[in-house]
């Protein structure tokens, strides 16, 4: 079998034994095309952190230490990208990695603690804080990523999603020097230093900007903007605060690479969707409190939708998990531009026998005509 990969070589493969030569384009299998709103032959499907957590075989290979080590070993990161492609046989992998890696590559001091997430040694407070926040070389910053990337486009069948942190999230960790449940020292700047917000949002657009094209350029075929904590902010203060910034990561990946569709996605977002789709998103991510009808309603027909089942829904009894998957799919009804996910992330407690039975039944899904 030929594959023709992200960043347009061909290159042969033999592990499916065929000796068939089938010419295939990244851009015609079904997460691209599902992304671009087209019909595609079945659903695709991914979950979001599908690599590490659930899967005993990361744990066996992850060990002790900070998950930023784990990061900077390409072998290691790339065989933990494989781990779930393998096991679930998902049309889409995703870079092991972390929306920290960034920060942490231009010393802003920020570490993933395990059980807590990212934790910073000291917080953004004042303006002379940005002058922490330096332009990010990818190519000597994060050479590991890079290297994990190449590694994985010449090994995969499936599209790979490049990922970086949006602003705001990014902002929230930054500020509140770890995971916070109100983001009040991230709104209390916000609301009370516009300008400083501004220019702190400026600099990590430029960051995310810097590291999804980069990935991009190393043969990423899709990207995903994590702004999971944006489901915090009221409509009308996202759109003054957060969407500028939001909307240039969007725009300026697509003048760098206007092939590779990107994904936003947030939590507890239902009233901001559409504001997402307007940063200039393909495919708006849902989380599992919107139906999917509902949010393909509001967004309209040009923007696809990705979601949406309850990351708790898979730890009920398998009667149960099928039967939420069919609403998921069911709700969409076969039309083109949905992408089959978790609302959120995989949680650690997850069997992985049951997201391999969620994958075969998303594949055999085919609408009542
Ligand atoms: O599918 C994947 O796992 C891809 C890689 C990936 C990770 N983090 C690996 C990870 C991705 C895409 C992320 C993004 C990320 N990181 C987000 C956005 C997505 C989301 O969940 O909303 C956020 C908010 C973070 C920050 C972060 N990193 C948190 C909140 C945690 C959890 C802390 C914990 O241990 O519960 C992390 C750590 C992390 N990132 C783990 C993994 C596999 C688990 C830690 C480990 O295995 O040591």
């Amino acid at each position: 079998m030929w594959l023709r990969l992200g960043d347009g070589t061909s290159r042969r493969d033999d592990r499916y034994g065929l000796g068939v030569v089938v010419g295939c384009d990244v851009a015609d299998l079904p997460f691209v095309r599902a992304c671009r709103g087209l019909p595609s032959e079945r659903v695709p499907v991914w979950f979001m952190r599908q690599a590490g957590r659930s899967l005993p075989e990361y744990r066996a290979l992850r060990g002790e230490g900070s998950m930023l080590d784990t990061i900077a070993r390409p072998d290691v990161a790339t065989e933990i990208t494989l781990q779930p492609v393998r096991r679930y046989g998902v049309d889409a992998a995703i870079l092991y990695s972390d929306i920290v890696v960034p920060t942490h590559a231009i010393g802003f001091g920020v570490d993933i603690v395990p059980g807590v997430g990212p934790v910073v040694e000291h917080p953004f407070r004042e303006a002379r804080d940005l002058a922490r926040l330096r332009p990010l070389d990818p190519e000597a910053d994060t050479p590991y990523v890079l290297e994990t990337v190449r590694n994985l486009v010449a090994e995969l069948q499936v599209p790979l999603i490049a990922f970086a942190g949006a602003p705001f999230t990014m902002a929230s960790y930054l500020v509140e020097g770890g995971p916070s449940r109100t983001h009040a020292l991230t709104k209390s700047l916000m609301y009370g230093d516009p300008v400083l917000w501004a220019a702190l949002l400026e600099r990590l657009a430029d960051l995310a900007i810097a590291s999804i094209t980069s990935q991009l350029d190393a043969g990423a075929s899709a990207f995903q903007l994590f702004d999971s904590w944006a489901g915090a902010l009221a409509p009308h203060d996202y759109e003054r605060f957060v969407l500028p910034a939001s909307r240039r990561v969007f725009a300026e990946v697509a003048d760098h690479r206007a092939d590779a569709p990107g994904i936003h996605f947030g939590v507890g977002t239902g009233e901001l969707l559409e504001l997402l789709a307007q940063a200039g998103a393909d495919v708006v991510g849902v989380d599992w409190r919107v139906h999917l009808d509902d949010a393909r309603a509001r967004l309209g027909p040009g923007v696809a939708v990705q979601g949406n089942l309850d990351p708790a829904a898979v730890l009920a009894p398998p009667p149960v998990v099928a039967e939420r998957v069919a609403d998921v799919l069911d709700r969409n009804a076969g039309r083109p531009g949905h992408i089959f996910n978790l609302g959120h992330g995989v949680l650690p407690e997850t069997d992985p026998e049951v997201l391999a039975q969620v994958v075969e039944q998303v594949h055999g899904y085919r609408p009542i005509p």
